[in-house]
């Protein structure tokens, strides 16, 4: 039975404010907390690692942390994620690396397998310009599977309806899997779009932290997911 779970993004707040921003995250409700891995050659972009989220891990140990990595080489950022994690309960840290990064090399089932080895859920996410067929020969192996809704690298940007097929497709072959959007979405028309399409984990960075109550806009976020599971 799937649920609805809210995964707001830190990517955009003040950085040295981060430990209140999850905080915040968590009174207003938010199931997981979504982590921006961005390796400067994948995307055009540098933001932070597995070193940084191992700290923030430190202080919300009982947290879900939902790591999406934008990264070429997401092997060799699992055992370091996995590792800075140690301690905290099983079962509440998933690794999402893209298929454009292990795809045409055929490295897929390796990387999930590894993630897997390393006592992780595993998430698999596509960008924008991949076509669905790439993904769902993986999706019965993974916990996961994230569909980019902008094009990864930047927080704050307009949200890409015609991505939402590529949900309704996945959804329609996997009707229990978490599937996660990312990218533009907020309270009112995106988040339900994306709900109606069949996408049950929210991702929102912008759509959270720069709504005037955040808390408000991760229930409402909620809110239009649960009125299309009930
Ligand atoms: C984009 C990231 C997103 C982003 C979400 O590359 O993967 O998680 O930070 O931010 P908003 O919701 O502002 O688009
Ligand atoms: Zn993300």
């Amino acid at each position: 039975m799937r649920k609805a779970i809210i995964s707001p993004s830190i990517l955009d707040c003040d950085k040295a404010e981060w430990g209140a921003a999850l905080q915040l995250a968590l009174e207003g409700g938010a199931e997981w907390l979504h982590f921006d891995v961005m390796d400067g050659h994948f995307v055009p972009n540098l933001s932070f690692g597995p070193m940084v989220v191992s700290s923030l891990r430190k202080k919300f140990p009982d947290a879900f942390f939902d790591v999406h990595f934008m990264v070429t080489d997401p092997d060799m950022w699992i055992a370091p994620l996995a590792e800075g994690s140690k301690g905290s309960a099983p079962g509440l840290l998933s690794f999402t690396f893209h298929i454009e990064a292990t795809e045409p090399k055929g490295t897929t089932e390796a990387t999930i397998k590894k993630i897997r080895d390393h006592g992780m859920r595993v998430g698999l996410a596509l960008s924008p310009d991949t076509p669905v067929e790439a993904v769902l020969p993986y999706c019965h192996l993974v916990d996961l599977l994230l569909v980019m809704t902008v094009r990864p690298g930047l927080g704050g940007q307009a949200f890409m309806p015609e991505t939402l097929s590529k949900v309704e497709r996945i959804r329609k072959q996997f009707p229990d899997l978490d599937i996660e959007v990312d990218g533009g979405i907020k309270p009112g028309a995106t988040v339900e779009a994306a709900a109606k399409a069949g996408a049950n984990v929210i991702v929102s960075g912008s759509g959270v932290y720069m709504a005037k109550d955040p808390k408000k806009a991760i229930a409402d976020l909620k809110q239009a997911v649960n009125v299309t599971l009930a």
